[in-house]
């Protein structure tokens, strides 16, 4: 199984030690305003993106999770998780490519449907997958109406800062809520020949200042930065009135994304230097496997407590 495009850019860094878990703190624990925070506060409604707009005015930082399905929703939905992305990601983890190239809208749309259904609070967006808007703003509303229709997704995502911003903004006009995304955008993985490190240098570091204002100001809730070095995320963080959510992108930006089998270590191969694994549920899912199995051929399962009479 191939990971997710941006864990490959860092396959040449040495992997980050595992660390255990802390011990579960309760949700929001740390959060500026107990009432309102993004995670612990006390609403239960879902949450919008006038929500996301107002945290950026507290200062408060949010984290986010990918998500792929109705049952793990449900679970991170219950830890008070406030943003979930079911990210074209999915073409990794989840369907078994080997980017996020082939992902189609219908794919998309299915799961991104099955995440609404298994959560109550989250706000859910969902990604425009390669080739859903690039042939301009019409086509891009297109896409985003059916997310928005048939999944009932909050918002959508779409990678992207200049070249997006006429998208972005007739989203924005009919009432879609668009979360964008600069640095490295793996959509391009063949453009790029991998997954490198954007903003390195003084003229690729102005490029993507300018991409992050071009979408801010053609409408953008808030902006995704992969890959980008820490310093630069923190100035753009700073010069943005909209929230960073950061990946490979230090501990400046405003919120933080994580794919979520790679944060619970269900994700295999090498791990990439920006992820944090807080479980290893590839081995704990590997053992209960091999115990069914082995109880299965040793006929100890089923025991006559799962049996009818
Ligand atoms: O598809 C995805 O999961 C993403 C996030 C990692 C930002 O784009």
């Amino acid at each position: 199984m191939t990971t997710h495009a941006s864990q490959q850019a860092a396959r040449t860094t040495p992997a980050t030690p595992v660390t255990p878990a802390a011990p579960a703190a309760a949700p929001g624990a740390g959060a500026p305003d107990g009432g309102k925070a993004l995670y612990g506060g006390k609403g239960t409604r879902r949450i919008t993106v006038r929500d996301i707009a107002a945290a950026k005015e507290r200062g408060e930082k949010w984290p986010m999770l990918t998500a792929y399905d109705a049952m793990t929703a449900s679970v991170f939905d219950e830890a008070g998780i406030p943003v979930m992305l079911v990210g074209d990601s999915m073409g990794n983890c989840h369907l078994g490519y080997e980017s996020t190239v082939p992902v189609t809208m219908d794919e998309i749309t299915i799961l991104s449907a099955a995440v609404v259904r298994g959560t109550k609070r989250a706000l859910i967006v969902g990604d425009l997958p390669f080739g859903a808007y690039q042939e301009g703003p019409v086509q891009a509303l297109r896409s985003a109406t059916r997310l928005v229709k048939e999944a009932g997704v909050g918002a959508v995502k779409l990678e992207g800062g200049e070249r997006s911003a006429d998208q972005i903004e007739l989203l924005v006009r009919s009432g879609i809520p668009v979360m964008a995304h600069v640095g490295l955008t793996p959509q391009s993985v063949n453009a790029y020949g991998g997954y490198p490190v954007q903003g390195r240098g003084e003229e690729a570091a102005a490029q993507l200042l300018r991409d992050a204002k071009a979408v801010q100001d053609a409408g953008a809730f808030a902006v995704v930065l992969e890959l980008v070095p820490a310093e630069l995320a923190a100035e753009v963080t700073r010069s943005l009135h909209v929230p960073t959510v950061g990946i490979g992108a230090g501990a400046e930006c405003d919120a933080q994304v994580l794919v979520w089998t790679d944060m619970a270590g269900l994700t295999g191969g090498r791990v990439p230097r920006f992820v944090k694994q807080y479980a290893q549920l590839r081995q704990t899912l590997g053992d209960a496997a091999r115990s069914f199995a082995d109880e299965v051929v040793g006929g100890t399962y089923p025991a006559p407590e799962h049996a009818f009479r």
